[in-house]
This record gives structure tokens, sequence and C-alpha cells, in this order.
């Protein structure tokens, strides 16, 4: 499975990649308005260290507006995505991005059959949403389920990129379904490492090792 860090704190992003977790970075209006830097340069910011796909989303709603953002957007960097809503509009814009080579994010997906147009439409990725459906007591990794059967069904090339990840837990389960990316808070893929017996290990190990009077340098 790959990561993409959701954030757009570039020295968030740097800490996952010196840990090697690193395969691309996700960002959307709010986590810009959260970073609190103009948005072109941020991303250039983050291209000019980051190898894998970087998210970048149009703000514009109408199809025009979207192409305009999006070739604006698609020139900062060769690896960015440039990301749509799941919207007519948007699928229009996915069409003639990925037709022309651009990798396109389709973003705020909340049902199969988005999934399933946004495929249609040539979408690189397809990101529904599970921390916001889990919020509204609907079943987030059952969307992703329903996605991975659709898309073997039919050998769709449309990568799923499990989003909204909130917790470890969501991405053991994205990862037995086979979700091919998870984009998670980087507080979230860095307390994946967490385990207490781990912990407790190191304790006793560091504890006997003393016993032993002995250095290693
Ligand atoms: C996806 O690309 C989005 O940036 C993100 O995963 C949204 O997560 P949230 O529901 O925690 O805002």
């Amino acid at each position: 499975m790959k990561f993409f860090a959701d954030t757009a704190d570039v020295a968030e992003i740097r800490e996952i990649k010196d840990m090697g977790l690193l395969d691309g970075v996700t960002t959307n209006p709010s986590l810009i308005a959260k970073a609190g830097r103009p948005f072109k340069e941020v991303v250039a910011e983050i291209c000019s260290f980051v190898e894998g796909p970087v998210s970048a989303e149009v703000a514009a709603l109408d199809f025009d507006g979207m192409i305009r953002e999006g070739n604006i957007l698609r020139k900062i960097a060769k690896n960015i995505a440039i990301k749509v809503p799941l919207t007519v509009e948007g699928l229009k814009a996915c069409k003639v991005f990925s037709s022309e080579g651009t990798m396109v994010n389709v973003t705020l997906c909340f049902s199969a059959n988005q999934a399933l147009l946004a495929a249609k439409a040539g979408a690189t990725f397809i990101s529904p949403f599970v921390g916001r459906l889990d919020d509204i007591n609907i079943d987030g990794m059952e969307l992703i389920s329903e996605i991975r059967q659709i898309y073997d069904n039919y050998d769709y090339d449309t990568n799923i990129l499990a989003a909204s990840i909130r917790t470890a837990n969501h991405i053991r389960q994205a990862a037995l379904i086979g979700a091919d990316y998870a984009t998670a808070p980087p507080a979230v893929l860095k307390g994946l490492v967490k385990h207490p017996l781990t912990d407790k290990g190191i304790e006793s190990f560091l504890a006997d090792w003393k016993k032993t009077g002995q250095t290693i340098v």
C-alpha cells in the first residue's frame, strides 16, 4: 500500500519522507488555509522534494474555471495531480486532464456509483472519504470494499486512494481490502509504529543490557 501525507505542512511532510513512508502528498483548500501560506508557493515547495504525486485542488466549480485553474496548477511541476470534486463539471474536467496525460484525483467520493463514474472519466485516483462517512454512521470501509470489487470486475486502472483517514485501524482495514493508497494526516501515519509490547520489549532489553556492563562503541 502506498501512503500519501494529507497535509500542506512542509515540515511534517519532510518528517514522513525521512521515515521512508512518503509516496506522495494530498492537499485541499482546508489544509492550505491551515498552512497559512500562498497556495501555489507551498505546492511548489512540496513538489521540490516530493517525487510522487502531489494533489492540488481546483477552487472553481464550473468546467471552464476548473480547466483554467488546473492549467495553472499543472505547470507548477510534473508530479502535480489535479484534484477535482466529484460533480458533473469535475468529471468533464477529469476527462480532459487525464486525456492530456495529467494525473487527476477525483475527490469527495461518497458512493460506489460516484467511483464508477470517476473511473470511466479516466481518474488516476478516486478519493473515497472514509472518516466523513463514519462520522454520519455509514461504514466508510464498506465503500472501499465496493469500489475495490467494481474496479476489479471491470479492470479499471483508477487507483483507490482511501481518504479522510482518521485512525490506524482505518489504514489496516483499507490495506486488508486492497485499497491501492491511503492518504492520512502525518500523526496517523507516525502512529502506525506504536505498539505497547515494542516499548515494553525495549525497556527490558535496555535493563538487561545495562546489567552486562558492556558498551558497543
Ligand atoms: C483527501 O484528499 C482529503 O484531503 C482528506 O483526506 C480529507 O480528510 P478530512 O475528512 O479529515 O478533512
